[in-house]
């Protein structure tokens, strides 16, 4: 018998979240973010369940664009943070990949090479981590287009756009949207996201949602759920032993939670080996048999340890689930002092993913 924790993934419910963000980028379309093995979800499976709705694709690198292709599909790829050697560019080209180009030394890659690979332009409005500063478009242009590159658009990544309380995505929106004016012919990439979640934030040609696909939250004050996404990973094992502490025994590594009244406790076969956060302490929330407990002590790397007092039927062999549509993978990342997308990116190898539509 194989260990009981799995990683299943619906299918049906990244679809619906994708077509959501469809509906809010109005008359634009969405290229799907899926880099990182599709946030943990893997990423042949997310691109392949995705391939009659998604028009284009968005990746980090190039062995992420390559992993689409050889999964059979035939969209545009977007490599978000461009191509990392001059090499790369005539893959892109075979490959039908967009490099992004952000920096002085690509661009020097580009004029250098014989490929002509579609390529975007990234300005920097804000974020000041990657990106050209909207000043130096209009030579840019002027040195790129003669040399016979089609630049397909123009992008820039927002800071603050999980924030409604913040201007700082106004600001950036208007400084990108000046830089492009002189431009009219080029698309516009800026919308991550909580940009969707944002009243009145315009998406532009293509937005580039991620984390709301996987049905969490880019937001800092909603939970996917609220936003009407749908979790796609549910996180699940087993109890493999269940016991009652007396008063005055303690659970686990540094001997951290220590009971004061008997304690029915229950150890789940997940750790931080299958990419649980060591960071979640006594209180997380998961759910037993459908039933929400609580965890106690610290995590370990293989087990951790709930307080079954709500199930006191518990038995080993009983399902749990660590964050699905009981548990959100948003409440465990508040509880572990993180956000949605370290939690699902962090899922290890280790824990099998099993498909459903
Ligand atoms: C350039 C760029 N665009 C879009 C995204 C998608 O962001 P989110 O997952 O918040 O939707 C990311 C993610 O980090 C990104 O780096």
């Amino acid at each position: 018998m194989p260990r009981p924790t799995l990683a299943r993934v619906d299918l049906a419910a990244l679809r619906y979240n994708y077509r959501l963000a469809c509906q809010r980028t109005g008359s634009g379309q969405a290229m799907a973010v899926v880099k990182a093995d599709g946030y943990g979800h893997g990423l042949a499976a997310v691109a392949t369940a995705l391939r009659d709705d998604a028009p284009c694709f968005a990746v980090a690198c190039l062995e992420e664009a390559l992993t689409i292709r050889q999964a059979g599909l035939t969209q545009p790829v977007v490599l978000l943070e461009g191509v990392h050697a001059p090499a790369d560019l005539a893959v892109c080209a075979a490959q039908g990949f967009e490099p992004v180009l952000h920096h002085g030394q690509q661009v020097q890659w580009a004029m250098a090479s014989r490929e002509r690979p579609l390529v975007w332009l990234k300005l920097n409005t804000g974020m000041n981590r990657l990106g050209f500063p909207p000043a130096e478009l209009p030579a840019l242009m002027s040195q790129l287009t003669p040399a016979g590159f089609r630049v397909r658009g123009l992008m820039t990544h927002f800071a603050c756009a999980d924030d409604l309380e913040s201007g700082f995505t106004v600001t950036q929106t208007r400084v990108f949207e000046t830089a492009a004016a002189e431009f009219p012919e080029l698309l516009l990439s800026a919308a991550n996201s909580a940009a969707h979640f944002r009243p009145g934030q315009p998406l532009f040609d293509w937005s580039r949602p991620g984390i709301m696909l996987y049905g969490a939250t880019p937001m800092l004050d909603a939970t996917g759920m609220e936003l009407g996404l749908k979790p796609v990973m549910s996180l699940e094992s087993e109890l493999i032993s269940v016991r009652t502490l007396e008063p005055g025994m303690s659970v686990g590594y540094g001997a951290r939670w220590v009971a004061d009244k008997p304690t029915l406790m229950g150890v789940v076969a997940i750790g931080y080996g299958d990419g649980y956060p060591r960071h979640a302490g006594t209180g997380t929330p998961a759910a037993v048999k459908g039933i929400r407990v609580r965890l106690i002590g610290r995590v370990s790397m293989d087990m951790l340890a709930v307080d079954l007092s709500p199930v006191p039927d518990a038995r080993p062999g009983d399902s749990v689930e660590l964050w699905g549509s009981q548990v959100s993978v948003d409440e465990v990342a508040d509880a572990a002092g993180t956000i949605g997308y370290e939690l699902l990116t962090g899922v290890t190898p280790r824990v099998p993913r099993q498909y459903s539509e």
